[in-house]
């Protein structure tokens, strides 16, 4: 019995070993549920469990500066990035990045790839003029847009790094667009080096590559600030976030936890650019099976591929259903593609571990050897 954490030992003892392929909340290494499993009991030798002490304790303070810290470094960021980890998921940063940063008459550029960016759009378009810089939306988001027309202008240029639903992530990155540009991370955050100094806002919900649901990680440059004239609530406002340490109110303060373990266990595994080779090593070897076995069909242009969310479908139907009991009945947990794509999706975050897509290359081959 070799399930990928001790946790599902205990409540799934009887299916073996488990793959978890899940697009979000996903797979975290074993070391983060260990060592939050412990705080929970027992936090640092306190005798206190991590759920009951107060968020401005020495403590708690200890983990969000550790925390804002680690993200500095593993991104190399510089004096004017400021880190913040926020409530609300990234879905709130689609209205809190405009409400800051967006005057009514002005002009934010955005890119339309996917569900994600057009949730981006739709809220953008509360708060002030919004011009499509690039779209694939054409061919159902199966691509990223090659050239793009920036209005020089623009107040700023938001893409979505990796769209979690359509498989594709953004390999060339639009630094020199003219204007501030702001990324949706949420499912590639740290798991590719990047310049990320050139970014003046990233924004990423903890839940795929960075920790437990429940907290938003903001990096901005507090430069492009103040600029917008409407009145901003201060839970909303970024100014005061920063002017109180991000800790202007009770923050998650277990999600923060599970962050930072996440983070302390990336920096020993070598940081962003280690896991990036491992990442490769994995996706590559996903997307050779799949080319590899006429039975199955990638969606996404080659060159877009995302190395995170492998999006494919199968000719036949019903063989999706079989292939979908041979997944379940060996383990391979969250393989179904999201409701609005279908076919499957293969998440490879951060912590899944080479072996997992090994095995479901394997079961791949092994299906399509049976039904080819
Ligand atoms: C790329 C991307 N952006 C935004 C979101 C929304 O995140 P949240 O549920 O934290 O609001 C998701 C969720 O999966 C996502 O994949």
């Amino acid at each position: 019995m070799q399930p990928h954490n001790y946790i599902l030992t205990m409540i799934d003892t009887a299916k073996g070993i488990i793959h978890n392929f899940n697009a979000g909340p996903s797979i975290l290494p074993k070391e983060v549920f260990e060592a939050a499993s412990h705080a929970v009991l027992d936090f640092n030798n306190s005798g206190l469990s991590i759920l009951e002490i107060g968020h401005r304790t020495p403590l708690f303070q200890d983990v969000m500066d550790e925390a804002r810290a680690l993200v500095k470094e593993l991104m190399s960021l510089g004096e004017d990035h400021e880190v913040l980890f926020l409530h609300g998921g990234a879905t709130t940063q689609f209205m809190q990045i405009p409400m800051n940063l967006l005057n009514e008459n002005e002009l934010a550029s955005y890119t339309e790839t996917g569900t994600w960016a057009s949730k981006a759009i739709k809220e953008a378009k509360l708060f002030g003029r919004v011009e499509i810089a690039g779209s694939t939306k054409d061919t159902n988001y199966t691509s990223i847009p090659k050239r793009l027309s920036v209005s020089p202008v623009s107040t700023y240029l938001h893409i979505t790094t990796n769209e979690t639903i359509a498989g594709t992530q953004w390999k060339d990155i639009p630094y020199d667009c003219g204007v501030p540009l702001i990324a949706d991370m949420s499912s590639d955050i740290l798991s590719r080096t990047m310049d990320f100094k050139k970014f003046d806002l990233i924004y990423a919900g903890a839940q795929k590559n960075m920790g437990a649901a429940g907290v938003n990680l903001v990096v901005i440059n507090k430069n492009i600030l103040g600029k917008v004239t409407r009145a901003i609530p201060s839970i909303l406002d970024y100014r005061t976030h920063i002017k109180e340490g991000s800790m202007l109110n009770t923050p998650p303060v277990f999600a923060v936890y599970v962050a930072m373990l996440t983070l302390r266990w990336l920096k020993s595994k070598g940081g962003v650019a280690a896991i990036e080779q491992l990442n490769n090593a994995k996706s590559e070897l996903l997307y050779t099976t799949l080319d590899s076995l006429p039975i199955f069909k990638g969606v996404v242009a080659k060159e877009d591929r995302s190395a995170m969310n492998a999006v494919f479908v199968m000719e036949d139907e019903a063989l999706e259903k079989e292939f979908q009991a041979v997944c379940k009945q060996e383990g391979m947990y969250g393989v179904k593609g999201h409701r609005s794509v279908g076919g499957f999706r293969i998440s490879m975050y951060n912590a899944l571990p080479i072996e997992s897509v090994q095995a479901i290359t394997d079961l791949m081959k092994d299906f399509a050897q049976k039904h080819g």
